[in-house]
């Protein structure tokens, strides 16, 4: 383990030491940016170890064009400054009921970083034409085999066309004003707003245009929520749709779970977020979903991270409570009691419950 590495992995919760993957406490995410060593870590293989001396971005695009950008030339391209949450796929995983199979994520596989790095279309216009591409490949430089996986193959994902011109997509070399982590993607990772994190690909080390979307194991067999009718045989056929932008979610970051606390005012929180626009309420119930009342919640700078919520709770009376809360965005997507199942558990944005106890 590097010593960056380690120090990490002091700070957070870990679900697997190699590959490293590891997640926060909730009551540490209970801020507008997350400290670069309060944030999780999702490696599917081992961390590469890359050094900037024989590291170049391999940049392909049609008819056998290629050219190599290195970490210095990218540094001077006109760069971009973006607030922006990621959340893993299987974030929440191990509230579902019953179990399911995949890493047993709490809620701690989120948070929100400030990245700087070139937008991926100044990047793209180097490749030359951009005619007949449909999406864009990233492909990372660890490789590995993985259960389900036919042979070794480089962490890849593709992305539409249209969502890599978006001034936002970046290729970022900065997290929280320094240079990435390892851990993190070190020396250049892609971060694509709105989206879960499998395709903010880590140590990016070719971009390539395409004519249609990649077929990497993690994008058309991993990442796709495979419906119940695929298990028990009763699909029709349809292939299922690949994992893409983000649930309408809110956690609660205080109370912690089964806290006891004094009669009188206490100020619930949490964060809430969505793919697809900024927050529109969040309410909350202490009564287990008998009665919800509408939170605080505050204004976000960028569009692509989380919005701070609160609520005074006045616990009046001494006993047991389920507090609850649930978000709406802008587009009216509300989050539901219960989140449509999947085979491997992706999206759970089912609304978390809190129970505490009130003392006299
Ligand atoms: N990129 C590469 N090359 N390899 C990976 O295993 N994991 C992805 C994504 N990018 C991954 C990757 C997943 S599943 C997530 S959720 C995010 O990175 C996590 O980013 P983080 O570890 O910086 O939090």
């Amino acid at each position: 383990m590097s010593s960056e590495t380690e120090v990490i992995a002091s700070q957070l919760n870990i679900l697997s030491h190699n590959p490293l993957v590891a997640g926060a406490d909730l009551a540490d995410l209970d801020q507008e940016l997350t400290p670069t060593s309060l944030f999780f870590v999702r490696n599917h293989f081992p961390t590469p170890n890359l050094e900037l001396d024989s590291w170049a971005l391999k940049v392909e695009g049609h008819a056998g064009r290629t050219v190599y950008l290195d970490y210095d030339y990218l540094k001077n391209m006109p760069s971009r400054e973006v607030d922006c949450l990621l959340e893993c796929a299987g974030n929440s995983r191990a509230a579902i009921q019953p179990p399911i199979e995949g890493l047993l994520w709490d809620h701690g596989g989120v948070g929100t970083a400030r990245w700087k790095g070139v937008p991926l279309r100044e990047v793209l216009e180097r490749a030359g034409s951009l005619d007949l591409t449909t999406d864009v490949l990233l492909e990372g430089a660890d490789r590995g085999t993985e259960n389900g996986m036919a042979e070794e193959a480089a962490y890849a994902m593709s992305i539409p066309l249209e969502k890599a011109l978006d001034l936002d997509t970046i290729l970022a070399y900065e997290m929280n004003g320094q240079p990435l982590l390892p851990d993190h993607g070190f020396p250049v990772r892609a971060i694509i707003p709105g989206w879960y994190g499998m395709t903010s690909v880590k140590w990016v080390q070719r971009v390539s245009l395409l004519t249609k979307p990649h077929e990497s194991f993690h994008e058309a067999d991993y990442y796709v929520y495979v419906p119940e009718g695929e298990i028990d045989g009763t699909n029709d056929g349809a292939k299922p749709a690949r994992v893409t932008s983000m649930a309408v979610k809110s956690l609660i970051t205080w109370p912690t779970r089964g806290l006891t606390v004094s009669a009188g005012a206490h100020t619930i929180r949490g964060m809430a977020w969505s793919g697809e626009g900024p927050i529109s309420k969040v309410e909350v119930s202490v009564d287990n979903g008998a009665s919800w009342r509408p939170a605080q919640v505050t204004r976000s700078k960028s569009p692509y991270s989380w919005q701070k919520w609160e609520f005074v709770w006045e616990a009046a009376q001494p006993g047991h409570f389920l507090v609850r809360a649930r978000a709406t965005d802008v587009n009216g997507r509300v989050q539901p009691d219960k989140a449509d199942w999947n085979f491997r558990g992706f999206a759970n944005n089912s609304i978390h419950a809190v129970p505490v106890s009130v003392k006299e």
